[in-house]
């Protein structure tokens, strides 16, 4: 089933977020043939669960510890979530990378320890412009996704994938939807071949700059299963029209 996942970044507040599920739902009813997730910030979690009750709409994380517990000062671990409702972690977002310094070897245990609770990882990768400029996008997505997987090649099934461009995200300037498809249909390639029983479950969403008026042009390109929504998805309103692009 395709997924459309809303980013909220660091953006509303809890009581913001119940005012938003409730206008939310009623504009989704009935929609049973694609996933929708909101990915709120973890002080929105414990309301967004309870709002949610009832519906179809899935609770996910921006970002998580790969330790159960323990002398983390700051973090949020798998199990605490897992009691929220949590069913998906963003995992290795490029603010995640970029701003705060997340190597590979991170989101790797990250995405390992996400495996070992039964949560499904949302991997984002995706190159920035001057690897875009330089030809290097699909060698630099091939690093990124090998180094996330490193050692648990055989669970390729039980992720997805966000492919990003770091210039289309939050700058208004998406992919256009040909050059993303590209970079998808290498994802899928690459994906059986670092696991040779891969069976395609993975769904490849993309993300950066995705709006109402693009968001179908996207969802019609072969390869590319889903949409991961930052800023457009911060409105019930438009976010449900992206939901209903297709
Ligand atoms: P954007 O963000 O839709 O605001 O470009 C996407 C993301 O960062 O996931």
């Amino acid at each position: 089933m395709k997924l459309i996942a809303g980013n909220w970044k660091m953006n509303l507040t809890p009581s913001q977020t119940s005012e938003y599920i409730k206008a939310f739902l009623p504009l989704v009813e009935g929609i049973e043939d694609r996933e929708v997730l909101l990915c709120p910030p973890f002080t929105s979690l414990c309301v967004a669960q309870e709002a949610l009750k009832g519906s179809r709409v899935k609770l996910g994380a921006q970002n998580c510890h790969y330790e159960e517990k323990g002398a983390f000062t700051g973090e949020v671990s798998l199990d605490m979530l897992k009691e929220l409702g949590v069913s998906y972690v963003i995992v290795g977002h490029s603010e995640r990378r970029w701003l705060f310094g997340e190597p590979d070897e991170l989101i790797n245990k990250k995405i390992t320890a996400c495996l070992h609770k039964g949560i499904r990882p949302i991997l984002c990768v995706g190159e920035k412009l001057e690897e875009r400029e330089a030809g290097l996008t699909f060698k630099v997505i091939e690093t990124q996704i090998r180094l996330a997987l490193s050692g648990i090649e055989e669970y390729t099934d039980k992720i997805d994938i966000a492919y990003e461009p770091v210039w289309a995200i939050g700058s208004g300037n998406p992919a256009s939807p040909e050059d993303a498809q590209l970079v998808h249909a290498f994802i899928k390639e690459l994906l059986s071949q670092i696991n040779p029983r891969h069976e395609g479950k993975t769904r490849v969403l993309y993300g950066g700059s995705v709006n109402t008026s693009n968001a179908g042009s996207f969802m019609a390109m072969r390869d590319i299963d889903g949409l991961l929504v930052g800023g457009a998805s911060l409105n019930p309103e438009t976010f449900s029209q992206i939901v209903k692009c297709f």
